[in-house]
């Protein structure tokens, strides 16, 4: 099956009983069984649920995997590739992560045991220098957010099969349609589906999927035990947005891809970070692994950074809000919103300054959202 047929169709089937073509919402805490340990599949919600069920084999396809686990939320998929490990185990992560991952492992992992050093990824001789007996993982996100770093997911598969390690993907940029981790050998990929892959501003979520057995019941037996699972309906408005996975994506793409050359070329405009662009410092390694380059761009203005305040107060069209992956455009400063966990001096150290924009472009028609920055452009 090709890429847009599994996401209209993969792992759904007419509902047995009725007939109906969309998965029923199977809105319900326990299943009745027939007698003691003899039931239809299914016992308590917690641990399975038909409706996650399917968005789970959904998930699974759509990254060419074999397992699809879905959580509450991107956090909690975080947290439960986390907890594949023990304390005292090292991990290695890009240092330029969504800034509420770092929070995770920096304010509350570490009082767990466990330990992670942050290299800048996009050159992956960092990752072989930060080797260290106990280090179990290498945590990359690509592209990074904000700054979106491209790291090389073929060489990072060699580094985890060489030296034995665990090699998980964030991969919530991107989406399976643009990438697909495990082709490179990556273990475990994982998203926030709250972004692109529900892509309507309408769930928090999220997912790990793996080809590995061993990982897919390690995960099972957490999901259960800890009890971070999406709820019926959150799975089946996710199900809904994934089968327009790929009609959005070439849109997001496409618009990203314009929006990002218009800024490029204004003259407000000190510097745009966009895969799709030839200026981009992995432009090359973008163009081989991904199919296009996304809507995200991030982009400082010249002059001190109420530049780029300004710039954010005066859009109209454009959304002031944290999140992305969505229908509607949004802007948002990463200092204060997504990334304000992360103290100002690492931020400043990794590029991330208080003068950075970030912006997820929508589907809206790219003219209007063209319009929208220039006017507010034009008051800076
Ligand atoms: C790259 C990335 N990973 C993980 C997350 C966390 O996801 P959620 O907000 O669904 O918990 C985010 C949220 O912005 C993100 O951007």
């Amino acid at each position: 099956m090709k890429f847009a047929t599994k996401a209209v169709r993969a792992g759904i089937e007419p509902d047995p009983s009725t007939g109906a073509i969309v998965p029923p919402i199977f809105q319900t805490a326990t299943y009745v069984l027939d007698e003691i340990g003899k039931g239809k599949g299914y016992d308590y919600t917690r641990s399975s649920n038909p409706t996650r069920a399917v968005l789970e084999a959904n998930l699974a396809a759509l990254e060419g995997g074999k397992y699809g686990v879905s959580y509450a939320s991107g956090m909690s998929a975080v947290d439960a590739v986390a907890r594949l490990l023990a304390a005292g185990d090292h991990v290695i992560s890009s240092d330029d992560v969504y800034g509420g991952v770092s929070r995770l492992y920096n304010q509350i992992l570490n009082r767990f045991g466990l330990q992670i050093t942050y290299v800048d990824t996009s050159n992956p001789e960092n990752i072989v220098e930060a080797i260290r007996p106990e280090t179990k993982m290498v945590w990359i996100e690509t592209p990074t957010n904000p700054l979106l770093k491209v790291t090389d997911l073929e060489i990072v598969g060699q580094i985890g099969r060489e030296h034995n390690l665990l090699t998980a993907v964030d991969s919530t940029f991107a989406t399976p349609y643009l990438l697909r981790p495990l082709e490179y050998g990556i273990d475990l990929v994982v998203h926030s589906t709250t972004k692109y892959l529900s892509g309507h501003n309408q769930i928090i979520g999220g997912a790990v999927i793996t080809n590995r057995e061993d990982l897919y019941e390690e995960l099972k037996f957490v999901q259960k035990s800890v009890g971070a699972v999406s709820s019926p309906f959150d799975c089946w408005l996710t199900l809904l947005g994934l089968k327009t996975l790929p009609l959005r994506m070439q849109k997001h793409s496409e618009n990203g891809m314009a929006v990002a050359r218009f800024l490029e070329s204004h003259p407000k405009v000190a510097r745009v970070s966009y895969p799709g662009l030839p200026s981009h410092p992995q432009h090359a390694i973008a163009r081989r692994q991904m199919k296009a380059f996304s809507g995200m761009i991030s982009f400082e203005l010249k002059g001190d950074v109420q530049s780029g305040i300004t710039l954010m107060n005066s859009v109209r069209l454009c959304s002031l809000a944290e999140s992305l992956g969505a229908v509607e455009t949004m802007i948002t400063h990463p200092a204060s919103m997504t990334h304000a966990s992360v103290p100002k001096e690492v931020r400043e150290a990794r590029g991330l300054t208080d003068s950075l924009v970030r912006l997820s472009v929508g589907i809206e028609h790219v003219d209007d959202i063209i319009a929208d920055l220039e006017q507010a452009l034009a008051r800076v």
